[in-house]
Parts: C-alpha cells; sequence; structure tokens
C-alpha cells in the first residue's frame, strides 16, 4: 500500500479533527491539526499584546511569526497536542476569544507563509492526515485524497456550543452562531488563501450524516487511494 495525504478542509465546526484524527489513528497515519497552529498563534499574540478585540499590530506579529516556536508531542494517550514556545497550549486555545484571534490573524500573508511552510515539512514523507482551511488548496495541492467537509451552520454551533458546555464555559446559542457565522465570513472573504473547495476535493455534507457513516466514506475513499 502506498502512503499518501490526506486533506482535509471545510468550515469551522464540521468535525474536521474527529474525523482526521480517527483516519490517522486506523491507518498509523501523523494527524497535524493545522487550525491549532493558528491559534497558538493567537493565543501568543493575544498574550504579548499585540491584538485585543479590536486592534491587531500587523506589524510586530509580521516581524515575529518567524520566532514563535510551535510543536506538537504525543501525550500519553497517543493523542498530539500543541506547544508554544515549550509550553502545552491544548486546552488554552480552545476558547472563542483565541478561535476569533485565530481568524484575524490567519489574514496575515507573514503568518500563512510561515505555518504553512512549517505544514509542508511536516508532510515531506507523507503517510500525514493534516486538517485546516488550505489544506489541499495551498499547503499540498497534490494530495492524493481532498475532502472538503461541509454541514449548516445552525447543526454546527450547537455542536460546538455542546463541546463549550461539557468544559463548563456558559454560553448562549446565538453567540455561538454569531461566531461561527462570523469566521465563516471572514475565511471565505479574506485575500490570503481563503477557503475554497479544491476542484479535486470529494464534498461531504454532514449535517444528516452519523460519524459512523461519515468516517465509512473517508475509510473507502482511502483505500481507494492507497491500493491504486
Ligand atoms: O479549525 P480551527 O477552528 O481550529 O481554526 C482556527 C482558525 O484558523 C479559523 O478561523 C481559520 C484559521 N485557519 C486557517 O486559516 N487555515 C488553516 N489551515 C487552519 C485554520
Amino acid at each position: 500500500m502506498k502512503k499518501i495525504i490526506v486533506a482535509i478542509d471545510g468550515f469551522s465546526s464540521c468535525g474536521k479533527s474527529t474525523m482526521a484524527k480517527e483516519l490517522a489513528r486506523e491507518s498509523g497515519y501523523v494527524y497535524v491539526d493545522t487550525g491549532a497552529m493558528y491559534r497558538a498563534v493567537s493565543l501568543y499574540c493575544l498574550r504579548n499584546g499585540w491584538m485585543d478585540n479590536e486592534h491587531m499590530d500587523i506589524h510586530t506579529i509580521e516581524s515575529n511569526i518567524e520566532n514563535i516556536e510551535l510543536s506538537f508531542k504525543n501525550n500519553t494517550e497517543g493523542k498530539a497536542e500543541i506547544y508554544l514556545h515549550g509550553e502545552n497550549v491544548e486546552k488554552q486555545i480552545r476558547t472563542l476569544e483565541v478561535a476569533n484571534g485565530a481568524s484575524r490573524v490567519s489574514t496575515i500573508g507573514a503568518v500563512r507563509r510561515e505555518l504553512v511552510r512549517q505544514q509542508q515539512n511536516m508532510g515531506k514523507n507523507k503517510g500525514i492526515v493534516m486538517d485546516g482551511r488550505d489544506i489541499g488548496t495551498v499547503v499540498f495541492p497534490d494530495a492524493e485524497l481532498k475532502i472538503f467537509l461541509t454541514a449548516s451552520a445552525e447543526i454546527r454551533a450547537q455542536r460546538r456550543m455542546d463541546e463549550l458546555k461539557a468544559k463548563g464555559d456558559s454560553v448562549s446559542f446565538e453567540e455561538v452562531l454569531a461566531n461561527v457565522k462570523e469566521r465563516d465570513e471572514r475565511d471565505q472573504n479574506r485575500a490570503e488563501s481563503p477557503l475554497r473547495c479544491a476542484d479535486d476535493a470529494v464534498v461531504i455534507d454532514n449535517t444528516t450524516l452519523t460519524p459512523a457513516q461519515q468516517q465509512e466514506m473517508l475509510r473507502t475513499l482511502f483505500k481507494q487511494k492507497t491500493l491504486e
């Protein structure tokens, strides 16, 4: 069986990472959550005061992006977690504030170029499942398997709200839905690598699919591509 690159793109809160992690586990591939990289950059900028809810010091972020150290390490359960300058920030990056910041820093060309460079480096030996917004279009335009995942904004907001509630964050459905829509808008309309479906991607709308049905579709596509 040949080793391939699997690129999974799509809107926020579509379940890309659940799908990607499960495939990586089954196939023994490396999983890379590129959203976590943008989130860690966002956290760093927020902590340093280079960004707040209203302003973003683009110049400072551009001139420091190459010095922000990101890495992934497996935890004791074998799950990859993100580190920022050696600190495990997997939990700290999962807040609405950091997500909003990630959506904003990801509009900066210099940030995208640096993170794309690091992502391409991670995939140079193939055997990788990477999820994000520009994986099939920019990071790995030659990926053997490209998936574009989508679902209605309402169902995505509901799923995200359930996740936040499970962690003890109290947020209203309206707040989460507005956040989902705002990020969709920014992800699709930014000048630098906007979210779009690659011409050769397989589109999966999981609004009415169970996780098991979705995984089976992915498994079948993966098998086809590794045997080709
Ligand atoms: O997938 P996520 O919600 O963790 O991503 C956080 C933000 O990062 C999202 O608003 C879009 C951005 N992002 C991106 O621009 N490119 C990627 N490859 C991954 C994420």
